[in-house]
């Protein structure tokens, strides 16, 4: 079984990446062959409207027909039994490079027919992370929802998993950051981020098995 882990974070090392690499190591443990893609490495846009994924008898239909960095991720991930994608929240949104891979998923698997039916043959399990300096994970729901109901359209079970309030900086003492209760922020890194790393963990088993 092939998993393959995307962090949408600018930060290789930080609380998204962090919690994809638990996923990974779920994965792992119960016999996946995984690999992590950091995809701020990498040189992409989103979608262009080119239209050669709906082209009838074109070469590309029903796949995107771009070519930049994300060309053979994309191509791999429809053979793959798995994708995990991590991501923080920006803005109530994930970062623009984490929206330029959504489209440029979503999109080839999206035909414009009255029934509905996807472009894509093969189900792919997918795993979504969110991490949020918000206390509450639902107040991003419709965002959340949105994605998850996007991806199991076109791809097949999705799985979400969140850490909110999340450590932002090594030492808040040098930033602008009097509006974080900072105590209770490093006493949640210390006690509950272990357990979202945890939670990611588990659903990177369940994903597999
Ligand atoms: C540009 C930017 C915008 C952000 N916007 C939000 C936001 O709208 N809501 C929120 O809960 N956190 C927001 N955050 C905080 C991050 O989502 C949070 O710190 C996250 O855990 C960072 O992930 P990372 O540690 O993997 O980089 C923002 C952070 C940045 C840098």
């Amino acid at each position: 079984m092939n998993v393959i882990g995307l962090n949408g974070s600018p930060r290789k090392n930080w609380n998204s990446a962090q919690m994809l690499e638990h996923a990974l190591q779920g994965a792992a443990s119960v016999g996946a062959d995984t690999e992590l893609i950091h995809l701020i490495d990498l040189n992409f846009t989103g979608c262009r409207s080119c239209f050669a994924c709906k082209r009838l008898g074109g070469k590309s239909f029903g796949r995107c027909a771009v070519k930049d960095d994300l060309t053979d991720i994309l191509n791999r991930i429809l053979e793959a039994e798995a994708v995990i994608i991590s991501a923080p929240v920006y803005f109530g949104d994930v970062p623009g490079m984490v929206r330029n891979l959504f489209e440029r998923l979503w999109f080839p698997g999206l035909m414009y027919r009255r029934d509905g039916a996807c472009a894509y043959d093969h189900k792919v399990k997918v795993g979504l992370i969110y991490t949020m300096n918000c206390p509450d994970e639902h107040f991003y729901d419709s965002l959340i929802g949105g994605h998850k109901g996007t991806f199991e359209r076109f791809f097949g079970e999705t799985k979400v998993v969140c850490a909110t309030e999340t450590l932002q900086f090594d030492n808040y003492d040098l930033y602008v950051g009097d509006m974080f209760d900072v105590p209770r922020r490093q006493e949640k890194h210390e006690k509950v981020f272990p357990e979202d790393c945890r939670r990611a963990f588990q659903m990177g088993q369940e994903l597999v098995k």
